[in-house]
């Protein structure tokens, strides 16, 4: 964690839920960091701004159940994805304005299973991440490479061309409303995680990437989430390598104990790199 930027943790709750389920999970969420906020600022009521920025991504069809009931301010609600067009002729696609007008002020872009599952292009990514922008939506942009692409020793090089692809049209005014996720395909939902180590180097060559295109110090101010089987017990480690922000959360966001101590553990993490 570095000290000057806020973390971030995302529940990304992909197709998982029925609506009452996705309604209780989303005011455990919330109840946990209010109180979690609470005992940051020593006092009872009202909640004080929590260290951590929480965000929960339930599937379309809930996100204004579930943005009404979180209506506190303590945590936020985003979407899994979004049209990159506007509105009309766009067969079972939501917009960025049907986003907005169901509560919700984020949305997830570029994740793996739209990439590899849905067959999503690094320039239709780059598209919607330019449309959400536009639209006042904050983003998630998520990068990563395949196992093969990792044992071929071109992770890094993935991971910028989707960076080039995505971040062709962004402004350094826009870049305060991106954060990026570097999630590697092999390590989402298959229990296996990128070592610290090794993802706080992932981290490093992608602030260089946006270092080569933006001034230092909006680079500086960019979240990079890790993402890719964060559970309770690995989070600590992971978060308290000095370049990763926080994390994008799959499995364990549909267990309120569980997605609540990683956004514990993303509040109270000391910097510390020998990890
Ligand atoms: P996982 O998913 O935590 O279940 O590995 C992460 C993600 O897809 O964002």
């Amino acid at each position: 964690m570095h000290p000057d930027r806020r973390p971030i943790v995302g529940g990304n709750w992909k197709m998982n839920t029925l609506r009452e389920e996705a309604v209780r999970l989303a005011r455990a969420v919330d109840e946990g960091v209010r109180s979690m906020a609470r005992m940051e600022d020593g006092s009872s009521a009202p909640p004080a701004v929590p260290a951590c920025e929480v965000v929960i991504f339930p599937p379309y069809p809930w996100l204004l159940s579930v943005a009404q009931a979180v209506t506190g301010g303590a945590i936020a609600v985003g979407a899994q994805d979004l049209c990159h067009k506007s509105s009309g002729a766009f067969t079972g696609q939501v917009s960025a304005a049907m986003i907005l007008d169901a509560g919700a002020s984020w949305v997830i872009i570029g994740h793996s299973e739209r990439r590899h599952v849905a067959g999503e292009s690094d320039q239709l990514c780059g598209e919607k991440l330019q449309m959400a922008l536009e639209s006042g939506l904050r983003v998630i942009f998520c990068v990563g490479e395949t196992w093969e692409q990792r044992s071929a020793g071109s992770a890094d090089e993935v991971n910028a061309r989707q960076l080039s692809a995505g971040f062709r049209a962004v402004s350094a005014n826009q870049l305060e409303r991106v954060a990026i996720a570097y999630e590697p395909v092999w390590a989402i939902g298959t229990g296996r995680t990128a070592s610290p180590r090794d993802a706080d180097e992932a981290h490093r060559a992608i602030r260089a990437w946006l270092a080569s295109r933006y001034d230092p110090q909006s680079v500086q101010g960019v979240r990079i989430l890790y993402g890719g089987s964060v559970n309770a017990s690995n989070a600590v480690n992971l978060f308290a390598r000095p370049e990763i922000d926080g994390g994008l959360i799959g499995g364990a966001s549909l267990k309120p104990t569980e997605f609540l101590a990683i956004v514990a553990a993303a509040s109270e993490s000391p910097t510390d790199a020998s990890t």
